[in-house]
Formats: structure tokens, C-alpha cells, sequence
């Protein structure tokens, strides 16, 4: 099924648990929101270079609230999976919830989009990744929508004026 061209968003899905300890925390006993993020990067990091198979660096994270409070001695499941590849970025989709010990109280607590560039070892520059091969109803929805939400994050970034926008340029500049 995975040709040269692409590769499927199962074969990079990635699965990851972590148990909030006290050193975790913030004085009111909840998971620090930046250790939350340093997991989130993580998960997509690894998800990120098993689809590209090449070691990637985060260029940029969309977005992220937090719903709800995660507490010590819950477990955090962080789900993290491919949406799009472009040239040399790929966007990766996690979503975190939590529970507690023995896995009642499940509840959501957040998610987000990364996007890494994957770099040549030799180089060091970024270099061709594989293209997503997405299969169910929910991974063409995500893809879909991908090239939109990459048009949104190069604008805030800078990178792309609104004008070169293709999908979004109506929402920026007059008609
Ligand atoms: C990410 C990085 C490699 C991009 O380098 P660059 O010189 O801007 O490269 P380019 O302009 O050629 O863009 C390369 C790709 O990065 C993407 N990119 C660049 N900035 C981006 C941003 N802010 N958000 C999303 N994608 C971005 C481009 O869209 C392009 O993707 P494409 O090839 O799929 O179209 C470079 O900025 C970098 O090394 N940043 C530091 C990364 C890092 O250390 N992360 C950890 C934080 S401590």
C-alpha cells in the first residue's frame, strides 16, 4: 500500500503515557502547562521523524488551551499522528487526555498542531519528505484542512505575506 510517494498516517501513529509526580506540578497540584508542552513536542517529534525518516526540528506549534486541570498522580495519554506533508514540513496532530490511576475520570484535556522541517544529516538543510497517505474519513478531514491552517501559521509567522495565500487571502485582503 505505501508507495514511494507516500507513506500512511497509521505507520508513524504514535501512543504515549506519562504519570503526573509531584515534581510536575505547580503549588496547586495541577500539571505545569509547559511540561504538558514539552511532552506534546515530544510525541509529535518521534511521530514527526518516523514519517519523514529523517531527524526534524519544530518550526512552529499552533494554537493550545488547556480545558482541564490534569492532577498529580493522574495519566496523560498524549496521541499524536500525521495530518500533511508539504515540501520539507510535515503538520502533526496530538491530542492529550487524561485520567486518573486506574483509568476512570477519563476526560480530554487538549490539543494542537505541530509542524517540523525535517533536515539533512549531511547538510543540515531541510530536505524532501514523504507525502501522507490519508485513508479514513477523519485523516482526509485533517488533510483537507491542513493546507489552510499551514497558510494561517505562515502568515502569523511572517513567512508568507496575505496576499499569497491561496485558500485564505479573502479573509486578509479586501475583495
Ligand atoms: C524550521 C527551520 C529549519 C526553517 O528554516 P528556514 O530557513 O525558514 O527554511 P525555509 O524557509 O526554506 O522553510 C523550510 C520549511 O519550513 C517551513 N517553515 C518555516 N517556518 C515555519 C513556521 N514558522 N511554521 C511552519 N512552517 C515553517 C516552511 O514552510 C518550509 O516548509 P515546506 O518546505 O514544506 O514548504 C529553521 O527556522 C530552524 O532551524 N528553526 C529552529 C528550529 C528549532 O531549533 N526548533 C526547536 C526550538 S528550540
Amino acid at each position: 500500500m505505501e508507495g514511494k510517494e507516500g507513506k500512511l498516517v497509521a505507520t508513524s501513529k504514535l501512543v504515549m503515557n506519562e504519570m503526573i509526580m509531584p515534581n510536575d506540578t505547580n503549588p496547586l497540584g495541577n500539571l505545569m502547562g509547559g511540561y504538558l508542552m514539552r511532552w506534546m513536542d515530544i510525541a509529535c517529534a518521534i511521530c514527526a521523524a518516523r514519517h519523514c525518516g529523517f531527524q526534524v526540528v519544530t518550526a512552529s506549534v499552533d494554537h493550545i488551551s488547556f480545558y482541564e486541570p490534569i492532577k498529580l498522580g493522574d495519566v496523560i495519554t498524549l496521541s499524536a499522528q500525521v495530518t500533511r506533508a508539504f515540501n520539507t514540513s510535515v503538520e502533526v496532530y496530538v491530542e492529550v487526555s487524561a485520567a486518573d490511576l486506574t483509568g476512570s475520570n477519563p476526560r480530554q484535556s487538549n490539543h494542537a498542531y505541530f509542524t517540523f522541517v525535517a533536515l539533512d544529516e549531511v547538510t543540515g538543510k531541510p530536505i524532501q519528505v514523504p507525502q501522507v497517505i490519508p485513508i479514513t474519513t477523519e485523516e482526509k478531514k485533517q488533510y483537507e484542512a491542513a493546507i489552510r491552517r499551514r497558510e494561517l501559521r505562515l502568515i502569523l509567522a511572517g513567512k508568507i505575506k496575505p496576499e499569497q495565500a491561496k485558500e485564505l487571502r479573502h479573509f486578509f485582503t479586501e475583495m
